[in-house]
């Protein structure tokens, strides 16, 4: 059964100057302390990489306190089965990483794909992509219309996570699902007017290149938004379970502690993002950040 909670205020639909603020403030702290081409579906492989999970450039990500650090600061001898060549920051753009991911292969291009990679170099192709099968997913919710709806796929993965987290005595909410073209050129907009362009774009996606709008993605709360999209939901039990348990649902933790060199955002602690079972297990078992390393693909710290 589905439910509203009340913190729907503080999505990122319609961000108040407190919690933009609050993000701000924590990209300046984490900013402070830190520092493939096409495939077709099932055809060609887009050959994930082992990598080493740290981004070139940063301080390691073990210096900064329980906020987290990448989850396994592995070493390539954690890399399993894939190749001695890594996807790191410092050898970004490998277009024929040896190793692949087990299983079958999808489309990096393709947004109806689940491992399409959408960042600051790549945009979604066409630009207004809407996905087919959008639904509301049975989980509790803390968004309305359209932020309500995943794709078909993320929306039954995401039920079973949810379901999970509850068994464990933890609580998610969806706080932010699909948002369409014109819905992100809203919530950028916004994020810009508050604070202007350089910071809009180090929390907040330009119209046409926000996962949110492929369906595949989405924020999670904990029902009791004192945290929500602020850095100390990173410490919240939903967060922490998340951390810890999402890959078994399919999901990433896609913009990482400490590797915004690479994906171009801060730690978002609160945006889940399938990729399927197979692909977020042999991320985290390889101990690879991000999807850019994963696939191979180039850093992207900011637009071309
Ligand atoms: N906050 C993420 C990067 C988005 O706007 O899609
Ligand atoms: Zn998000």
């Amino acid at each position: 059964m589905c439910q509203n909670a009340p913190d729907a205020a503080e999505t990122p639909e319609s961000p108040s100057r407190r919690a933009f603020g609050r993000v701000v403030a924590a990209g300046a702290a984490f900013a402070a302390l830190a520092a493939l081409a096409a495939c077709t579906p099932e055809g060609d492989t887009p050959a994930p990489a082992s990598g080493t999970g740290v981004p070139t450039g940063s301080p390691s990500p073990t210096a900064p306190p329980s906020t987290g650090s990448p989850a396994a600061a592995p070493t390539t001898a954690d890399a399993g089965p894939g190749p001695a060549a890594s996807a790191s920051a410092s050898s970004p753009a490998a277009s024929s990483p040896a190793a692949a991911a087990p299983g079958r292969q999808y489309s990096l291009t393709d947004p109806a794909s689940p491992w399409v990679v959408v960042n600051k170099h790549r945009p979604l192709s066409p630009e207004a992509f809407v996905p087919a099968d959008l639904v509301q997913p049975a989980v509790r919710l803390a968004a309305s219309r359209e932020a309500a709806l995943l794709n078909s796929t993320t929306a039954a993965a995401a039920r079973r996570m949810f379901d999970d987290a509850a068994a464990a005595g933890v609580v998610l909410v969806l706080a932010s699902g699909y948002r369409s073209f014109a819905t992100q050129s809203a919530t950028y907009n916004s994020y810009v007017d508050s604070r202007g362009r350089a910071e809009a774009d180090t929390a907040s996606a330009r119209p046409g290149h926000s996962e949110h709008q492929t369906g595949w993605a989405f924020d999670v709360g904990d029902g009791g938004g004192a945290c929500s999209f602020q850095p100390c939901f990173a410490e919240q039990p939903a967060a922490v379970w998340a951390k810890a348990n999402a890959h078994r649902f399919g999901f990433v933790v896609r913009y990482p502690w400490m590797f915004h060199e690479i994906t171009g955002y801060y730690y978002e602690p609160w945006h889940l993002r399938y990729v399927g079972i197979e692909a977020a297990a042999d991320m985290r078992s390889r101990g690879v950040a991000t999807l850019e390393e994963y696939f191979g693909l180039e850093p992207a710290p900011a637009y071309l």
